[in-house]
């Protein structure tokens, strides 16, 4: 199954929130129902979130839909809802807005905006993949290749039939190129325990899941070949914004001389934003830091910071590959012999 899709009237898509222990199937009806997915979680993952967008406007149009007259009004205040459900995706705007500009057609032209958003999601990563399997090839000069992600850029975090970061993995490991793949488990959500093993496990490739602080000590002992992950803005100078720590990484990364490879769809660039200064970082509830899967790990009333992203400046990034080109910003990283 891929993880959205459009059935009956319905966003059907996997509850992420349960994931791996429980593989729920929700379907979404209402706006409130999409906006709800998004906030908590169960959908998530910056080209699944564009895809959702653009679903859900198509619900916003069926519902204000009075005899063939859309409340184009009452559209637009949901879509505003629907794109600021989470800030930092540029990718959550963006297939809003896919779907909006169909509005003045009917609700079944909005629909068939949010299908091709979907199957264009498809198409994009896809070839962002092979391009970045084949950027990953040319960086890296030791066989098999051992690589460490982070968060989940899996197939769960698109539309579904392949993921970005992930995806590039799965494309090596189909030419037969990986040792195995370290996984971040990803505190505080855990999206790498949880969702990455899990894809990986499925795939029946080689993985062994590490604690986000390990992984500069991994990188050390000369484990890592390459560090691999997603994005959910990288801005007009190169600046990505991605799961909160991915700059670590790419520090640890940039001091051991390891190649960073950011792998997203053309939606993901945001060539309106300057710099990475500019973007608005999620901040999410405390409690989700105080507590590890609902079980509390802090006294209640200590303060946190949650920030679920971190902004990598562009220098430390080696090499941005997308469906349609590879950005290598200025003095990054080329990768070394092991
Ligand atoms: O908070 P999340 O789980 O939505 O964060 C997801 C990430 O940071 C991913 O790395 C990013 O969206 C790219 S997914 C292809």
């Amino acid at each position: 199954m891929r993880t959205l899709d459009w059935e009956d009237g319905a966003l059907v898509t996997i509850d992420q929130c349960a994931l791996p222990h429980r593989e729920d199937i929700l379907r979404l009806r209402t706006v409130d129902e999409v906006v709800e997915a998004i906030k908590r979680l169960a959908i998530r993952g910056a080209p699944a979130l564009g895809v959702a967008g653009a679903f859900g406007v198509a619900i916003a149009a069926r519902t204000h839909d009075a005899d063939g007259r859309v409340d184009e009004a009452a559209v637009r205040a949901e879509a505003e809802r629907l794109a600021s459900a989470r800030p930092t995706a540029v990718n959550l705007r963006w297939g809003v807005d896919q779907a909006l500009a169909a509005l003045s057609d009917g609700p079944d032209a909005v629909l068939a905006a949010a299908l091709r958003v979907m199957d264009e999601d498809d198409r994009m990563n896809h070839q962002a993949t092979v391009n970045a399997a084949d950027v990953i090839v040319g960086l890296c000069p030791d066989r098999p290749l051992r690589l460490l992600t982070h968060c989940n850029a899996g197939a769960l975090a698109t539309a579904g039939l392949r993921g970005t970061a992930l995806g590039a993995v799965f494309e090596l490991a189909e030419r037969k190129l990986v040792e195995f793949v370290i996984v971040d488990e990803t505190r505080p959500l855990l999206q790498g325990a949880r969702l990455t093993s899990w894809e990986l496990g499925k795939a029946g490739i080689p993985h062994r899941l590490c604690v986000d602080s390990a992984a500069a000590s991994l990188m050390g002992r000369g484990l890592v070949d390459c560090v691999v992950v997603g994005a959910d803005r990288i801005t007009a100078n190169g600046d990505v914004a991605n799961k909160i720590g991915t700059y670590g990484l790419a520090v640890s990364a940039a001091y051991h001389g390891i190649p960073i490879v950011v792998v997203a769809p053309e939606s993901t660039v945001d060539e309106s934003m300057g710099d990475g200064k500019l973007i608005e970082v999620e901040e999410r509830d405390a409690d989700e830091v105080r507590r590890v899967l609902g079980m509390p790990v802090a006294p209640e009333a200590t303060e946190a910071f949650n920030p679920a992203f971190d902004v990598t400046p562009a220098e430390l990034i080696t090499a941005v590959v997308t469906e349609a080109r590879v950005m290598r910003p200025q003095g990054a990283v080329a990768g070394r012999a092991r």
